[in-house]
């Protein structure tokens, strides 16, 4: 079996059913995306993209304590074991280890084509109706409450105070995913993520005016 066929029945096994939105269908998804992209982009490596996409939520920091290397070392690991090549390896390690949103007053590092291509696969799941849809999933998962008038979105400034914030599933939407159009990295990736913001615009405002009564 090749890297990718041997990393996708892995990946499959290890994240089968998971609740929170980072299920297998979440790292299908954005497999599907991060081919689709990588062909519009000349010089991307299709196979360290697509290595990338299926192991970016190998090992996630929020679910280890806050580890932030585990990522890029699970994958690295099991790239190892594999026997694949040292570049390929430290490749995806990179691109896993800086893939993931760190808070509003954070830049993300570009670090290569493959990480633009991976990163925009990964945010294209994260807004849009799938976004609505997981950002719920993921709010409930964590028992966070959906929605409170008293309590406004905080742009974090440090990685620190955005993974430690309990803010509500609403608030994330501010705080995270309306933000993203601004970040996408590639014209393709831009341009689908602006039609995916506008439909989650649309949804809040219809949020907000069935909860004060107006809908
Ligand atoms: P990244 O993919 O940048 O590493 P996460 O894994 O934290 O980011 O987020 C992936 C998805 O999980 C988000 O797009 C969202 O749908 C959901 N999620 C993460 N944190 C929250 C939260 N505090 N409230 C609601 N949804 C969240
Ligand atoms: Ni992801």
């Amino acid at each position: 079996m090749g890297l990718i066929d041997a990393t996708a029945e892995h990946v499959r096994a290890a994240c089968a059913g998971e609740s929170s939105g980072h299920d297998w269908w979440h790292i299908q998804r954005v497999w599907n995306t991060a081919r689709m992209l990588c062909a519009g982009e000349p010089g991307a490596d299709p196979t360290v993209v697509e290595l990338a996409a299926l192991l970016h939520d190998i090992a996630d920091a929020k679910f280890h304590d806050g580890d932030e290397t585990i990522g890029a070392r699970t994958a690295a690991a099991w790239l190892r074991s594999l026997g694949a090549p040292e570049d390929v390896v430290a490749r995806v390690a990179d691109i896993v280890a800086n893939v993931s949103y760190k808070g509003a007053g954070i830049a993300d590092k570009v670090t290569s084509l493959e990480q633009r291509v991976v990163q925009d696969a990964d945010r294209l799941d994260a807004i849009g109706a799938i976004g609505i849809g997981r950002a719920f999933a993921y709010g409930g998962w964590d028992n966070r409450v959906m929605h409170d008038p008293d309590e406004p979105p905080v742009l974090h400034e440090t990685i620190e105070a955005y993974r430690a914030a309990r803010g509500t599933t609403v608030n994330h939407f501010h705080e995270k995913l309306l933000l993203l159009g601004e970040r996408m990295l590639t014209d393709t990736g831009r341009r689908i993520a602006q039609e995916r913001i506008a439909y989650m615009e649309a949804f809040l405002e219809r949020f907000h005016a069935e909860w004060d009564g107006r809908a």
